[in-house]
């Protein structure tokens, strides 16, 4: 297993370049499974999560070359518990397959190590909307021989939830209604690609969504969005070395609470139409972070913003409410001279003059690139193992801080 180890305590400058989100990137995937026709996406990032939904496809029955993806047949309507396991968002596909073929097999996502991470709202919907649905054997099997419209009412926020069926409900019979749900770029960012397939789609980034079911969709062209996660990763890795740095390709509206937090916190941030310069000018100065759905705080920034609130003058609060158990970084920041009590779902951080470099691992996506982050500001050579869990999400990461001044590099697994 590919390790990453970091020379801490130096200060970033420079410009750094964001790729195609991730989280925009895996339903626009799966949703080329609703039509025969051939889709030409581009700013696909090349991580993990996205060559697993690509094996995924061509295991469907997709062909993949370059930006272009083309399902002419469906093989087998199915979703194997061996991709399912390592790729939770590989139940994006039980939507668009059900409408497209009426029926879909994918495994039921287990466990993950940050949280239980269900998806009944997604069964819930689909039944609603006239699938027959059971789980059996850590399967879900799900027939349809027309979903049909219905008004749908998710009793929390849910990213994929609202995804799947949103992608169901552009072949159904009828109006469906989703209401309650999420506001997520990546959501609007789907909409947008299924508008241009000839879905009749409205309200994307409100609570109420309404899709008008059509006969069949068409191919098309589309640019994947920019990833606010991996922006936001890079602003805090410039805030937690004192540097000054330009994140650039960015949608500087969709980072506004991380925007917020950060100047709270003391950074001096200009934002300008496609990029957010930060400068840390001053010492760090404590914060509150409550996580919630869009335009709130967001969960996938939580480890980060924890890493850099441990170097902070005195007491943060960080309350995570999205996910029950996505603390498995603070350990490991710990084991790197941070101070954090975790009460409940609450994290009370004590900042501390300096972090100092040790052997930690990654346990999940964010939790490993929090410890990237600390490592840059740590005293000494830190060494991060399981960095499988960061490439689920990040793009040569190592050489993007290395072009800003980071002293970062993989060792290779014998
Ligand atoms: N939930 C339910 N029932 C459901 C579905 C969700 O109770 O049927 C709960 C979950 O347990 C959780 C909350 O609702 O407590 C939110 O979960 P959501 O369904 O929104 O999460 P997701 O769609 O599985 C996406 C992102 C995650 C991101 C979350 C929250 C993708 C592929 N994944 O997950 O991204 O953390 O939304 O914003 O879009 C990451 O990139 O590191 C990542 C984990």
């Amino acid at each position: 297993m590919d390790r990453f180890v970091i020379d801490g305590g130096y200060r970033l400058t420079g410009e750094i370049t964001v790729g195609g989100a991730k989280n925009a990137a895996l339903p626009v995937l799966a949703a080329t499974l609703l039509s025969s026709e051939p889709y030409w996406i581009e700013g696909i990032p090349r991580v993990r999560d996205v060559l697993n939904m690509q094996k995924l496809l061509r295991f469907i029955g997709a062909t993949i070359t370059g930006d272009e993806v083309v399902t002419k047949h469906i093989d087998q309507s199915l979703a194997p518990y061996d991709l399912v396991k390592t790729m939770r968002a590989a139940v994006l596909v039980l939507g668009p397959l059900l409408a497209r073929c009426g029926e879909a097999h994918v495994a039921l996502p287990g466990g993950c190590a940050i949280g239980p991470r269900p998806v009944g709202m997604h069964l819930d919907g689909l039944k609603q909307m006239g699938a027959e649905i059971h789980v059996e054997h850590g399967m879900i099997h799900a027939s349809a021989v027309r979903l049909k419209g219905a008004q749908i009412r998710f009793e929390t926020t849910t990213v994929t939830g609202t995804e799947n069926l949103m992608m169901a409900a552009t072949l159904a019979d009828g109006e469906t209604i989703l209401d309650g749900a999420a506001c997520e770029p990546e959501v609007v960012d789907l909409a947008h690609f299924l508008m241009r397939c000839g879905a009749k789609i409205s309200g994307a980034g409100s609570a109420r969504i309404c899709i008008q079911g059509v006969d069949q969709l068409n191919g098309t062209s589309h640019g994947i969005i920019p990833d606010r996660i991996e922006a936001a990763t890079f602003l805090i890795a410039a805030a937690i070395t004192q540097g000054d740095v330009v994140v650039c390709r960015v949608q500087p509206e969709s980072l506004a609470n991380v925007i917020d937090a950060l100047r709270l916190a003391g950074l001096e941030i200009t934002v300008q139409s496609d990029a957010i310069h930060l400068r840390a000018v001053r010492p760090l100065q404590t914060i509150r972070v409550s996580t919630a759905p869009y335009p709130g705080f967001p969960t996938d920034v939580q480890p980060q913003i924890t890493a850099l609130m441990s170097l902070a003058n005195g007491m943060t609060t960080v309350h995570e409410t999205i996910f029950e158990n996505r603390f498995s970084h603070v350990p490991e920041l710990i084991r790197m001279g941070a101070e954090i009590a975790i009460d409940g779902n609450c994290l009370d951080i004590t900042g501390v003059p300096r972090l100092s470099a040790a052997h930690v691992m990654a346990s999940d996506l964010r939790a490993g690139v929090a410890l990237v982050l600390a490592g840059l500001a740590a005293e000494g050579e830190t060494c991060i193992s399981r960095i499988y869990h960061v490439d689920r999400g990040y793009e040569r990461l190592e050489e993007k801080l290395g072009m800003i001044g980071a002293h970062i590099r993989r060792l290779k697994a014998l």
